[in-house]
This record gives C-alpha cells, sequence and structure tokens, in this order.
C-alpha cells in the first residue's frame, strides 16, 4: 500500500471499497461507505445552534483519532506497513485537531475541557480481547474504519448542509481525508489478517453499529 497514492486510496474509498458498494439506497437515502444508517439531517440544525460545542466535542476526536493511531503502533509494532500508515495517519489527525482549534480561535472561542465520546466507548466493546493476534489485529483496524466512516458521513452531512460557507468547506476537506483513512485501515486489515474473513467481520461490524445508532445523531456533537 506504501506504493498506493494518496489519489487512489481517496477513489478506492469512494468506488471499491468494500462490497457492498460505496453507497447504497435505504429509505430513499443514500448512505455511505456500507452504513446501514443514515444520520437525521436535522443534525444540522442541532449543530448550528451550538457551533462551540461541535468545535469542541470535535477537537477531542481529532486527538483520540491520534491517540488510536499511536496505540496501534505500539500493540503491532511487527506489521511494518501499519506503522508507516498509522505514522502518517497520526499527524494528519494532529493536524486536523489544529484546524479544529483555528476554527474555535477565529471565533473567538477557547477550547474547553475534553469531552467523552459514548459512541466510541460503546463501539470499542465490539474489538475481541480473545482470541488470536491476527483476529485482534483486524478487529482494531475495522475499529478504526468505522469510525472513520461514521465521522466521514457526518462530515458529508454538514459540508452539504452547512449554512455557514467556511465550515462547509472545512468539512468538505476533511470527509475527503477520513474516506481516505477508512480505505487504510480496511486495506491493512485484510493485508495483516491473515486467515480472518476481513468481509465477514466487517460486516458484522456494521450491523453492530447499527444497532448502537438508535440512541445516536441527536446532539451536537461529531458522534452523539
Ligand atoms: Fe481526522
Ligand atoms: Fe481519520
Amino acid at each position: 500500500m506504501g506504493a498506493l497514492k494518496k489519489a487512489n486510496r481517496i477513489l478506492l474509498a469512494f468506488f471499491v471499497i468494500p462490497t457492498p458498494p460505496y453507497f447504497c439506497t435505504m429509505e430513499k437515502k443514500k448512505v455511505m461507505l456500507g452504513l446501514r444508517l443514515p444520520t437525521d439531517p436535522r443534525l444540522v440544525e442541532i449543530v448550528e445552534g451550538n457551533i462551540e460545542e461541535i468545535l469542541t466535542d470535535h477537537a477531542y476526536c481529532e486527538q483520540k483519532a491520534t491517540t488510536n493511531a499511536i496505540t496501534n503502533i505500539v500493540r503491532f509494532p511487527e506489521f511494518s506497513e501499519m506503522v508507516e500508515e498509522m505514522t502518517r495517519i497520526a499527524q494528519e489527525e494532529i493536524q486536523h485537531f489544529g484546524m479544529v482549534h483555528q476554527e474555535l480561535l477565529k471565533r473567538g472561542l477557547t477550547l474547553g475541557r475534553e469531552r467523552k465520546d459514548p459512541y466510541v466507548h460503546d463501539l470499542a466493546t465490539f474489538i475481541l480481547h480473545g482470541g488470536g493476534r491476527e483476529e485482534q489485529f483486524v478487529d482494531r483496524m475495522l475499529f478504526g474504519a468505522m469510525i472513520e466512516a461514521r465521522s466521514c458521513e457526518r462530515f458529508r452531512l454538514l459540508s452539504e448542509r452547512i449554512a455557514d460557507e467556511d465550515l462547509k468547506k472545512f468539512y468538505y476537506d476533511l470527509m475527503v481525508s477520513e474516506a481516505d483513512h477508512y480505505t487504510t485501515f480496511i486495506t491493512l486489515a485484510r493485508k495483516y489478517g491473515k486467515g480472518v474473513d476481513v468481509d465477514k467481520r466487517w460486516q458484522e461490524c456494521l450491523d453492530f453499529e447499527a444497532s448502537l445508532m438508535e440512541k445516536y445523531g441527536k446532539r451536537e456533537t461529531i458522534h452523539g
């Protein structure tokens, strides 16, 4: 994957990976990256009512994404290409953190205290703690891919519907970057998950995420 250029990875995210296709029709709405349930567009109104909160929550999502990439390196240092990719992703996520922080400063706001992310906490219960090393690795990659996929879907919704022109572009740029990260996580799961049926496990992950989504999408947070 080292040779896979960024533009190609993004193209893969949109058109090839995974099966079923990137966009599927459900309830007459397009849902991205195989996600079972779309976010209710009314989330945009909730977000617009509290820009400070969404930006604060978002900043900590990017911080956690940075931390998660570094944790993957520490847990699985023998997977050299993964270490290279997580090094890149950790740098991009901390850049995203900086971008969100700048949006706060532009509005005369100061970054508040860390926000918890109950969605990610719930999703983490999906990860296998027993089993073989390959199984555990695949689950950690799919956990990352799932968060990227949902974040990407939320950024797309915000980029299409938010009134603020600066934020439209801001969310669009992040959507593209997170789609690339999603592809990277899935590709690494397939590369190093020897003997693991990654496609089957990804479908289970998507089902599990859908079971969580009933209670999310109602607060001015990226995943909430
Ligand atoms: Fe990010
Ligand atoms: Fe990301």
